[in-house]
């Protein structure tokens, strides 16, 4: 088992990775406070693992269970209600601990349900998809939809730890798994040119779900985005780069109506629009634009956006992004590969240009 920390003063907290962590006695009783626990999951996570989480806790708690429905679409403050109403229900505390046992989507919401829950309880990550496990279980970002906007209702709010069990991949849709391998991709592109390589030369590896190349895969993942996290937690600056596609994926996911495609889909097809805007800019070079997207369509990942979108539907949605500031968008870019950066000089018009081609109109 691999161990991390997440700097953050008092509010640091450990990253555990390995193999069978979610039934781990010691390790998760070591991070529950007081005699309550709500463990938040949803109708398809639940069945596979919930059980094996309630043996791990430690004897004599009061334990409550919330399966949510599952998928994007529930992500609202309408399902987020049903947290709140099993805690009261069965008298939760100040003192309890919500259990987030599920992909990004129980993640973000059972994180904001911490975060407001008699204005603020413990919460333990225990992420069961690839892209909760590398992105959305470290940091702290908490949020549900808004039909107009997505995660727009939410709190920075940080867990007390991060549990990750690589052995409930096993049981990832092929989808999903892409998906988080979008992610993971990420992080070589926006700020270590070594991973991206490492990650390249390992493609075979990664498509088969190879245990060992996994496990470095997220060990290197999670610690660059601690790095990030530790230097810029309320994204004042740096912390923004974790966004890269980021701007055109909401945008995508908002129009398609949530769940139709997956976050980390749409952040694939945003990644390869930011990469041809910077190779545009003569940051990159098209051959690098070329290579990213030859091996995301290896990953059986998406590189295109839906064809079916117009300039005036892409620029509402993007004029909506938490990177706007006094009206002016900001978008992540590459300087080169491995090196990501904000810019906010691209004009509404040479964004439209820009967008033209990928448009139906
Ligand atoms: P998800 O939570 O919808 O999970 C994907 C699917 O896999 C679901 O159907 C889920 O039930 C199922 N599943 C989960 N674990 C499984 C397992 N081990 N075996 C079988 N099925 C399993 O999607 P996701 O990709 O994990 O997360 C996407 C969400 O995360 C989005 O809402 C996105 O906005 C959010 N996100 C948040 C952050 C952040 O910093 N907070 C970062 C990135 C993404
Ligand atoms: N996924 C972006 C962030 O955590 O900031």
């Amino acid at each position: 088992m691999k161990t991390l920390q997440v700097e953050l003063g008092e509010r640091s907290y450990p990253i555990y990775i390995g193999p069978g962590l979610l039934d781990d006695v010691q390790r998760l009783g070591k991070h529950i406070q007081g005699r309550q626990v709500l463990i938040v999951s949803n109708e398809t996570v639940a069945p596979l693992y919930v059980e094996s989480v309630k043996a791990a806790l430690p004897q004599g708690l009061q334990v409550t269970d919330v399966t949510l429905p599952d998928g994007e679409q529930h992500k609202t403050l309408a399902v987020l209600e049903k947290i709140f109403d099993a805690a009261l229900a069965e008298n939760h505390n100040r003192s309890t601990t919500i259990l987030a046992l599920g992909g990004g989507v129980v993640g973000d919401m059972a994180g904001f349900a911490a975060a407001s829950y008699q204005r603020g309880v413990n919460f333990i990550q225990l992420p069961t998809t690839l892209l909760a496990q590398v992105d959305s279980s470290v940091g702290g970002k908490t949020a549900v939809n808004h039909p107009l906007g997505k995660n727009m209702i939410g709190a920075f709010y940080q867990p007390q730890a991060v549990l990750i069990d690589t052995n409930v991949l096993t049981t990832l849709p092929p989808r999903e798994y892409a998906a988080g391998l979008a992610e993971v991709i990420k992080y070589g592109l926006i700020c270590d040119a070594d991973f991206y390589q490492w990650l390249r030369t390992r493609r075979d590896a990664l498509k088969s779900r190879d245990p060992k190349t996994l496990s470095e895969a997220i060990e290197r993942s999670c610690a660059a985005k601690a790095q990030v996290v530790a230097a810029d937690e309320r994204e004042g600056g740096i912390r923004a780069i974790l966004n890269l596609g980021h701007t055109f994926g909401h945008a995508i996911e908002a129009q398609q109506g949530y769940g139709n495609w997956l976050h980390g889909e749409a952040v694939a097809a945003g990644m390869v629009l930011a990469a041809r805007l910077s190779a545009e800019r003569g940051d990159i070079t098209a051959g690098e634009v070329d290579a990213l997207v030859e091996w995301l369509e290896y990953q059986n990942l998406p590189v295109a956006p839906p064809p079916d979108m117009t300039v005036e539907q892409w620029l509402a949605h993007m004029a909506r992004d938490k990177k706007v500031i006094d009206g002016r968008l900001r978008l992540v870019l590459l300087r080169a590969i491995g090196d990501a950066c904000v810019v906010d000089d691209v004009s509404t018009a040479a964004l439209e240009a820009f967008l033209a081609p990928f448009c139906a109109c």
